[in-house]
């Protein structure tokens, strides 16, 4: 069967891939209430489309944060991608040629071997801070030196949410992979009697960081800064003072704090508080071209997607991973030409509605 949506190639890569993996892959944290939410959000929208308009001179291109993108939807940072396709990481980063792909810290590909392999793609460096300053600064110096063009700081996870398939699985990487960015032995993801990641991520990571932190790093590194995971307007004003460039609207996929709001609901008091001032992103629950025009219209420059990636990767590699760009690039342009619009900069609040706007009852 010609798999045609984002939803077909879900449904593909849970029948291709071992259980492990896919429930690495597809699981939230908790009840998975926000894992749910994050999705179904996006129906609780309706577009609001105008007619009569010609739309014959339509175009998804774009500049975000100074790159000029065939449409404004990026990758973001999926950890271990060899579980999903031999070349992993390898063959994300060559098929996301004209946009942007984010590349994990817990990759199993290293930094020096996806700077190689695709060279002219425009490629952000997701960086966890490590207990071990010295092996974060190293990090971040083999990013800067392999031609990653951001740090993305991911900030919302100063411990890994509780994952209960993979703490039912004891999650492990599979023997012949490795996080390939780091020698030491220590660093390996193996269970010692619950999610083998969780253990990694509480022996390694700084539970400690906090917004000094992030002025560190500024400072510290070349490259502009965008703080992933932000979620409250509050967190989103402090951002705007640390002299990081951009932030991504996000709660890891659902998979840290169970409950919180879906993105695409957290994302307008973010944008009233410092749209005007910073770029403003958003990933989670994104798997169709009216999802990216609604997140759009809500005012994230961009939206980034982790599982629909990762699903395309596990089907057909890089070519997977190019027909999802594609299929979610076709599906913004129908939208964007049913609703009456034919730039990215034309779509803003006036083309949406919450359903509560609809409600009959009020009648
Ligand atoms: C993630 N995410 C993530 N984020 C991050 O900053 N570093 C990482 O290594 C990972 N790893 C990771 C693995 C897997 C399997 C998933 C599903 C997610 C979160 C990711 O960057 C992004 O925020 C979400 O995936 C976005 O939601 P969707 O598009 O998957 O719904």
């Amino acid at each position: 069967m010609a798999l045609v949506c984002v939803s077909d190639y879900e449904k593909k890569a849970a029948e291709i891939l071992p259980k492990s993996p896919w429930d690495y892959y597809r699981s939230g944290s908790g009840d998975q209430i926000t894992l749910k939410l994050n999705e179904s959000a996006f129906n609780r929208l309706r577009i609001r489309p105008r007619v009569l308009i010609d739309v014959s001179r339509r175009d998804t291109r774009c500049n975000v944060l100074g790159f000029d993108l065939d449409c404004p939807v990026a990758i973001a940072p999926t950890a271990m991608q060899k579980m999903a396709h031999a070349e992993g990481e390898l063959a994300t980063a060559k098929g996301t040629i004209n946009t942007i792909y984010t590349m994990s810290t817990l990759s199993t590909s290293s930094i020096e071997e996806v700077g190689e392999a695709a060279p002219d793609t425009n490629k952000f460096y997701q960086l966890y801070i490590y207990k071990d300053r010295e092996l974060t600064k190293n990090l971040v110096r083999r990013a800067e030196k392999a031609g990653f063009k951001a740090l993305v700081l991911t900030v919302d996870a100063p411990v890994f949410g509780p994952r209960r398939c993979d703490i039912r699985n004891k999650f492990e990487l599979p023997q012949h992979l490795r996080l390939a960015n780091f020698t030491d032995e220590k660093l390996i993801v193996q269970s010692a009697g619950g999610s083998g990641i969780n253990e990694y991520v509480a022996s390694q990571f700084d539970p400690t960081l906090n917004w000094n932190d992030v002025e560190w790093l500024v400072r510290f590194t070349k490259l502009p800064v965008i703080l992933k995971g932000i979620i409250t307007h509050e967190d989103a004003r402090l951002a705007l003072q640390t002299g990081c460039k951009g932030i991504i609207v996000s709660n890891h996929g659902a998979r840290q704090l169970d409950t919180v709001p879906a993105t695409i609901e957290a994302l307008p008091e973010i944008v009233k508080a410092i749209g005007s001032q910073m770029t403003v992103m958003v990933d989670g629950g994104i798997r169709t071209g009216t999802d990216i025009f609604k997140a759009l219209a809500l005012g994230a420059k961009a939206v980034f997607v982790g599982r629909p990636v990762l699903y395309g990767l596990a089907v057909d590699g890089q070519n997977g991973v190019e027909s999802v760009l594609k299929i979610l690039q076709n599906e913004l342009d129908s939208a964007m030409a049913l609703a009456g619009v034919n730039k990215i900069t034309e779509i803003n609040d006036k083309f949406i509605a919450h359903e509560s706007t609809f409600c009959l009852s009020k009648l």
